[in-house]
Order: C-alpha cells, then structure tokens, then sequence
C-alpha cells in the first residue's frame, strides 16, 4: 500500500538568497500558498495519509505549518472569522506528519535515507517542496497508476531543450507508449554533448526498498553528496525502473525566475484575486509594452 510520501525539505535553498535565509524556501507562498502545501496536497489527493518530511535546523516551521495551531484557532473563532477557522483547521489535519532531520545537507539521497526506518519495507513517494505541479489531477498519481502496473520504481520525466539538461538528472529510456518509458541509464546533470537525451527526471518519485538498500552503499559524488540519480541507477542493476510523463505545468519555485512565472499564472488563476490581477496586468502591458 503507498500511503507514505516522503518530502525533503533540508536544503539550505542558495538559489533562492536572500529570501530563504531564516525562512524555509518551501514555505515561501505562491501567492497565498506556501510552494509546499501545493505538494502536499498533491500527494492528498493521490491517496497519500503520512507525510514524512526530511527538515534541518532553523527548519521547524515548515512542521508547524501542517501542523493544528489551537490559540490560532480559538482566535479566530472568538472573532467570529468562521471561513478563516475552517481553513486552518482543514490545513492542521490535512495529513499525519512526522519529521526526521537531516543533520548535515549532504545530498539528496542523503535526506531520503534518513527516512529509512519510517519506512518499513514498502514501497513510498518523494516529492521534492519546490517543483510545484499545478493541474486538475495530481502528477503523483500518474506515477502510483505505473507502479501498481509493474511494482516497480517509478521517477517523473520532462522533455527539456538540449541545453537545460545539464540542471537534471537525464533517463536515457525506450518509450513502451502512453508516456511510459523503461528507464536503461540515469547520468546525474550531463552537459547537452553527453546527454543521453532529454528527458529531465524531475522531482516526483515512486521508490521501492531496494532503493533505499542501494543508497545506503552509494558514495558520495565528488562534491561529497549522495545523490538519489546514483542510488536509482544501481537500483537498475538488480530491477526495472520505469519513466513516466505526469498531467500539470511544473515549476521550479526553487527558481527565481520560474517563481515569478509560477506567481503570475497562479495570481491569473486565483479565485478572488483572478479577474482583478488580469484587468491589472492588461493595463501594465499597455502601459509598457505598448500591447
Ligand atoms: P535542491 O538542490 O533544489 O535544493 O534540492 P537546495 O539544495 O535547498 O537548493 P539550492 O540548489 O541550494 O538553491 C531539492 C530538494 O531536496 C532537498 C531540498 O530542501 C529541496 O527541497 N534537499 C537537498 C535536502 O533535503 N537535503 C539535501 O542535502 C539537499
């Protein structure tokens, strides 16, 4: 049974400096919703119950922000704010969580491992806080869907131009149709001369435990940290690995410029703010851009 979804969130985010200095960048909002939540819930509506995040020191708010926050609550409800009350209430109990630390950010596959005994000998997701996949059905769902087909690992892929390949893990893959791949190679960010192609492994995963058995032997890359693509491509020693396409426009919060990106079209989209944010960028184009 996949009910555990494990989210590393121990990155010390560099891309995003200054604003993630004392703030985790997985909690900075997407205009009134922190990038991680949208994750989360993501992983809700796949079917997920238990969220295990991999945190760090200085990281202890992204804990409580799933967490029930009753003098807040009883605030709100003695004001008489009864949506506000619901929301929060609704965020406090939206999954278990429980939270590991990573004590020292030494890689990817690093932070997965310190999941290791939460995770029994099953099967589970990662989902990585700053890809923020936005649609109607949920992109880790589309990776459950292809596990339960082969009961095997299953990683979230991307078509990116030849010359961003080298910010991703690459899956060199035979397409078996229906945007399912067998995976046959991974190599952890190729330059665009030595990429096997460019299918990006991006950040949503289906594990099984030998995974997890791999990592655990898996040596640091020279820069000392142990990469999950490493652990995956061992695992491809022993057992299949799939590929998958996933429904959602993904961005990477993490990302400055996707930030930006992932602000005006979620603001576009926003349900009270929408209309207004539209008519307010119409009249900016007009006045800058002469459109
Ligand atoms: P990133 O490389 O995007 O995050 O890792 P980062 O290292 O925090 O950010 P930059 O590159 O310096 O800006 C993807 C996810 O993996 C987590 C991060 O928190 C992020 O959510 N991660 C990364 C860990 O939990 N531990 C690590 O050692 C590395």
């Amino acid at each position: 049974m996949l009910t555990r979804a494990v989210f590393p969130v121990a990155g010390f985010g560099t891309r995003f400096l200054p604003a993630s200095k004392a703030i985790p960048k997985e909690l900075i909002p997407l205009v009134d919703k922190p990038a991680l939540q949208y994750v989360v819930e993501e992983a809700v509506a796949a079917g997920f119950t238990t969220a295990i995040f991999v945190t760090a020191e200085g990281k202890a708010a992204i804990e409580d922000h799933f967490d029930r926050n009753l003098r807040l609550e009883a605030f709100l409800a003695q004001k008489g704010k009864q949506e506000l009350l619901r929301m929060v209430q609704e965020l406090g109990s939206l999954v278990e969580v429980v939270a590991v630390r990573q004590k020292q950010a030494l890689g990817l596959g690093h932070a997965v491992l310190q999941a290791a005994s939460l995770l029994a000998s099953e099967p589970f997701a990662v989902l990585l806080g700053d890809d923020v996949i936005v649609g109607e059905n949920p992109a880790i769902g589309r990776l459950v869907e292809v596990h339960r087909q082969t009961g095997a690992s299953v990683v979230a892929v991307m078509e990116v131009p030849g010359e961003e390949i080298s910010r991703y893990g690459c899956a060199a893959a035979e397409p078996l149709g229906n945007g399912v791949f067998r995976v046959h190679d991974l190599v952890e960010k190729p330059s665009p001369e030595q990429a096997p192609s460019r299918w990006a492994v991006i950040g949503r995963y289906i594990l099984t435990p030998t995974v997890l058995h791999e990592l655990r032997t898996t040596p640091p890359d020279p820069s000392g940290e142990i990469q999950l693509t490493e652990g995956l491509r061992r695992t491809l020693k022993r057992e299949p690995v799939y590929a998958c396409t996933f429904p959602g426009t993904r961005y990477d919060a993490g990302n400055k410029g996707d930030f930006l990106r992932a602000t005006v079209e979620l603001g576009l989209s926003h349900p009270e703010l929408g209309r207004w944010f539209k008519s307010f960028l119409e009249d900016l184009a007009r006045r800058h851009f002469q459109v």
